[in-house]
């Protein structure tokens, strides 16, 4: 009788032993700046994927039949691309089934090729620099506006809707910063606007003093800032105390964040910033408020600009898998060009390119220290 009642014991115990090891785990890559000047930026982004998990794994997943478990693998590229790209060929060995990222322009597009060479797909929602998708790889895919929109977008606000007439251009040579401000000068010189200076600075730079008094001689209506809001947030101090507080600041989606507020550290010239975003407001996307809201209750005091974005491409792989019925790149990369996926931030569909179909431009202006939407 003990004998029998041991050997029940084990069997039991072998049986969820093997329950357990049958539970297969799923590797969600996720690689963004955590460490530096534009961590807020990265852990707004790897949040956006932890609560994506955290939803899916409480719903439960099934891939062909079997109940999988997601798992985050998180890492940090500092926003320097020889990070990115080791941080890439991390995820590539780990074999990770997907990867949302990068942030960045300078490291997503080096990234994309190291996981194009090892057959893993990313989705960026946040790299914008329209260069990603050249390549024409099959593992790239963006589901946010890029920065052809972005910057022409701005442009033509300013030219039209503000009648600016001369503007100065500062980037921060980047990938991103460099391509957004290209973009925004072509498209201002063809609506009649002279760009009346140019001056360039770096990631790194905190003092622009001697840039923004080049600037300041020429007198010019508004300054294009091509970078991260690191530098834009002590640039509009230090326009403040240049007096260059009527000079409108326009900038993409790197200086839209909520951080630039405090970089400002209480500056007037806040008030004097346009900024673009490659997407719909939070208020205006299908599922935005509500999602904000869980967000903010996780997070408090960290959302930035595009968590909504890395929560959906979070959903887009996994969506992509339950289709092929597999987790392996292999099989379910394929997929992805076939998305049509109704997420949080809008209905997520590709061009044959990895580009989002028909991506929604938003622009923004700070008023009393808030972003708020202007269209
Ligand atoms: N949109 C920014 C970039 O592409 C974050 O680098």
């Amino acid at each position: 009788m003990q004998m029998k009642l041991k050997l029940t014991v084990a069997a039991g115990i072998a049986a969820i032993a093997g329950l357990a090891a049958a539970q297969e785990v799923v590797k969600i890559g996720h690689v963004a700046p955590v460490s530096g000047a534009q961590a807020h930026y990265g852990k707004d982004n790897e949040n956006g994927v932890r609560m994506a998990i955290e939803d899916l794994n409480k719903a439960g997943v099934e891939i062909n039949g079997k109940k999988v478990k997601l798992e985050i693998q998180a890492e940090d590229d500092a926003a320097d691309p020889k990070q990115g790209t080791a941080a890439a060929q991390k995820l590539c060995d780990a074999k990770v089934a997907g990867v949302v990222g990068h942030l960045n322009s300078g490291t997503t597009i080096p990234a994309s090729k190291v996981y194009n060479d090892c057959g893993i797909p990313h989705v960026t929602g946040a790299a914008t620099n329209p260069n990603l998708t050249k390549p024409g790889y099959k593992t790239t895919y963006r589901i946010i506006a890029n920065d052809l929109a972005l910057g022409s977008g701005l442009a033509f606000y300013a030219a039209d809707k503000l009648k600016l007439k001369t503007v100065a251009i500062i980037d921060d040579r980047t990938a991103y910063g460099q391509g957004v401000a290209e973009v925004f000068k072509k498209t201002a010189l063809a609506k009649g606007m002279k760009v009346v200076d140019e001056q360039f600075t770096n990631d790194k730079a905190t003092d622009f003093m001697a840039i923004l008094t080049a600037i300041k001689a020429k007198n010019p209506d508004a300054i294009f800032y091509g970078g991260m809001d690191p530098q834009a947030g002590p640039m509009l101090r230090q326009m403040e105390q240049l007096g260059l507080s009527k000079t409108k600041y326009f900038g993409g989606d790197g200086i839209c964040t909520s951080e630039i507020a405090k970089l400002a550290a209480g500056a007037k010239t806040l008030e004097n910033v346009v900024c673009a975003e490659g997407g719909a407001s939070l208020e205006k996307m299908p599922g935005g408020a509500a999602w904000k809201k869980r967000y903010d209750e996780k997070y408090p005091g960290q959302f930035q600009v595009y968590s909504p974005y890395t929560y959906d491409a979070t959903f887009v792989l996994v969506d992509a898998m339950k289709r092929a019925k597999s987790s392996d790149p292999k099989v379910y990369t394929k997929e992805l060009i076939k998305t049509n996926f109704k997420g949080i931030t809008t209905t997520i569909q590709f061009l044959p390119n990895g580009e989002l179909k028909n991506p929604a431009i938003t622009l923004y202006v700070y008023k009393d220290g808030k972003k708020s939407a202007l269209n």
